[in-house]
């Protein structure tokens, strides 16, 4: 009985695998809004996004090693609403985009804000919000 129920199991997860192996391969099942980037755009948003995610890394670091007063720097510096970010969202074309790029960046600077208290929980909370437009932005976009 217990043997039966492994080989279902696996017969499942495998098959499950094989299909998801199939819809990759396709990409059938990616649904989200293509930016129609031109090829230059596209390196330079991916340069963009890999520092993105070491700003990320950089902070949580600093918030472990109770560096808050750093932490907050990098907030402000590397995700947050600067004139340079400003800038390079404003190039995309797609509005929906844009708008979701300047909240992602301002809920930066809230983050940043909120390191400054130094308040370990609210800083996770900010932090959390913030990779909140992370996540959406990717699940709704891409290249
Ligand atoms: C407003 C939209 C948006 C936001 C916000 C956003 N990204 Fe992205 N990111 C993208 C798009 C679009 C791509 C390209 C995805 C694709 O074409 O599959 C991307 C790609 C990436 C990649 C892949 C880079 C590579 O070299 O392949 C990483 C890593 C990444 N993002 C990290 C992040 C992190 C971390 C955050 C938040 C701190 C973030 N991004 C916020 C839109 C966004």
């Amino acid at each position: 009985m217990k043997f039966r129920k492994t080989a279902i199991l696996s017969g499942l997860l495998f098959s499950m695998g094989l299909a998801h192996i199939t819809f990759a391969d396709n990409a059938v099942d990616d649904k989200r809004i293509s930016l129609d980037l031109p090829p230059h755009m596209k390196t330079h948003q991916l340069m963009n996004m890999r520092s993105h995610v070491e700003a990320v890394q950089t902070i949580i670091g600093l918030m472990a090693d109770g560096n808050f007063d750093e932490a907050s720097r990098v907030a402000h510096s590397r995700l947050g609403l600067t004139e340079e970010m400003k800038r390079m969202c404003s190039m995309f074309q797609n509005k929906d985009f844009r708008t979701l790029g300047f909240q992602f960046h301002k809920s930066a600077d809230h983050l940043a804000e909120v390191l400054k208290t130094k308040d370990m929980k609210k800083s996770l909370d900010a932090l959390h919000d913030t990779m909140g437009y992370c996540v959406s932005c990717h699940a709704t976009f891409r290249q």
